[in-house]
């Protein structure tokens, strides 16, 4: 007994524990490569602007509501849906949330792979010190080659699905859980050191003024739309994944602390790496508009310019890495734990027959970057098809029908049931943000710029 922690510090580990794996989950590419070449796309400030307050006014009671789901149901996604659909006394219908969320988890993971290897491949070329003093017209030919070579691509693409189907197969959730304990404190510490390098050599007003100082006339429906979807990406909601987490929670701790935490730090961590590299893109003359290899040319070099800037380099990707594998984990695991609870299926086949779906969904991102660069629908390729049904479509559609289910039809009882220590005000008024804020909020936002894509 003596080995024992005591029960209160106990209760702390787990409350950080819950912290840090959901952290875990929601810190990833979405934070760094997505919301960086997106704000680059919409114009700055205003969408930032917009980004937040979804993060803050839809997503995090979403989210919240989606954690209360599997909070109740202790299941995979499905079968909690399935549970607590039947405690309301409603239909099945509501499990339509759970396949919509197969789709997304499925389609998400199939590009979020391939950008995944886009990082492994950059780790291996820090390794190879390539751009040490590169000037940056040689940053960006370093980043168009990857993209010409399919080979390269699908190696490192699948050593990407390899590493989280061997992880979700043997079930280290644990480990995973730990391992963002320690990454999640340090990727926000580099991040705080890699913009402070970032506003010396780059031009930190331009930045700051491209960031902060809104130019409203961005302000297009189409661009809402896209905010609002990066900021149910970011927190990986509308899909059933943080169901899985709300099975796992510690009892006796406030969820609406802890998710605000999780909230928190994951828009820290965006906002970081936006001061980290919007500097470099306006000293270097890059289009803020170029698309999803932002990133990837002004970070890397920076890191080209800098003192060790080989060693850091190698460090900064390593763990960027590591965020994207603790996410993919993430992605994987819901679609797993189903096969493995529902159809008794061995885990490691299980992960294994997940893991060889997204791969040759993958192959469809990796080919549109070359072989298929001139197939375009509505202006879009197939990556950005991808992305569009995923971020835009079905991940809005999943997130309005929680808030919808658990807003409208689940009985106050159950879910007051589930919150644990949080003041009956905050209960309240988080009903109130769920019904008449969050669920008209998302149908019109969701709507409308595809009514004008379609019609107009
Ligand atoms: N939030 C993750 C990121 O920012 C991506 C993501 C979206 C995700 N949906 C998810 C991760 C579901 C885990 C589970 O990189």
């Amino acid at each position: 007994m003596a080995l024992m922690p005591p029960i209160e510090r106990q209760g702390w580990q787990q409350r950080w524990t819950f912290i840090a794996a959901s952290t875990g989950a929601a810190v990833g590419l979405g934070n760094l490569w997505k919301f960086s070449y997106l704000a680059g796309e919409n114009g700055g400030a205003a969408f930032v602007l917009v980004y937040l307050a979804s993060v803050f006014l839809l997503a995090l009671p979403i989210l919240l509501a989606e954690v209360i789901i599997g909070s109740r149901g202790r299941a995979n996604p499905v079968s909690s849906l399935h549970h607590v659909a039947l405690e309301a006394g409603s239909s099945r219908f509501w499990q339509i949330i759970a396949w919509l969320g197969v789709a997304a988890s499925l389609l998400i993971l199939s590009y979020y792979s391939v950008i995944a290897g886009w990082i492994f491949a950059y780790v291996e070329a820090m390794f190879d010190d390539v751009f040490i003093g590169l000037n940056v017209r040689l940053v960006g030919d370093h980043f168009n080659h990857l993209l010409e070579d399919p080979r390269r691509l699908i190696i490192w693409h699948s050593s990407f699905v390899a590493l989280i189907v061997l992880i979700a197969a043997f079930g280290v959730k644990r480990g995973v859980a730990r391992a963002a304990r320690i990454l999640i404190p340090v990727l926000i510490i580099a991040l705080i050191l890699l913009a402070v390098y970032a506003s010396k050599i780059g031009d930190i007003d331009t930045a700051l003024e491209f960031l902060f100082k809104p130019d409203w006339s961005a302000l297009t429906p189409a661009m809402i739309l896209a905010a609002m979807g990066q900021a149910f990406f970011t927190l990986s909601i509308g899909m059933g994944a943080m169901m899985a987490f709300g099975a796992h929670r510690p009892d006796r701790h406030s969820v609406v602390g802890m998710l605000a935490m999780v909230a928190l730090l994951d828009t820290a961590v965006a906002l970081l790496a936006g001061l980290a590299i919007f500097p470099l893109v306006f000293s270097l003359n890059i289009e803020p508009a170029m698309g999803p290899g932002l990133m990837f040319v002004a970070l890397p070099y920076a890191f080209g310019q800098m003192v060790y800037g080989d060693f850091f380099g190698l460090l900064f990707f390593l763990m960027v890495a590591c965020v994207s594998l603790t996410s993919g984990v993430a992605l994987l695991e819901p679609v797993t734990a189903w096969l493995v609870e529902r159809f008794n299926w061995w885990r490691p086949l299980a992960a294994t027959a997940v893991g060889v779906l997204v791969w040759l969904l993958g192959l469809l991102t990796v080919f549109s970057l070359n072989l298929w660069a001139d197939i375009n629908l509505w202006g879009m390729g197939v990556f950005e098809w991808l992305d569009f049904i995923s971020a835009n479509i079905l991940l809005p559609l999943g997130a309005w029908l929680i808030a919808l289910f658990v807003g409208w039809w689940m009985r106050a009882e159950v879910i007051s049931d589930e919150m644990f220590d949080d003041h009956p005000w905050i209960f309240s008024l988080w009903r109130l943000l769920l019904r008449y804020i969050a669920a008209p909020a998302v149908l019109v936002i969701f709507i409308v710029p595809l009514y004008q894509r379609l019609i107009g």
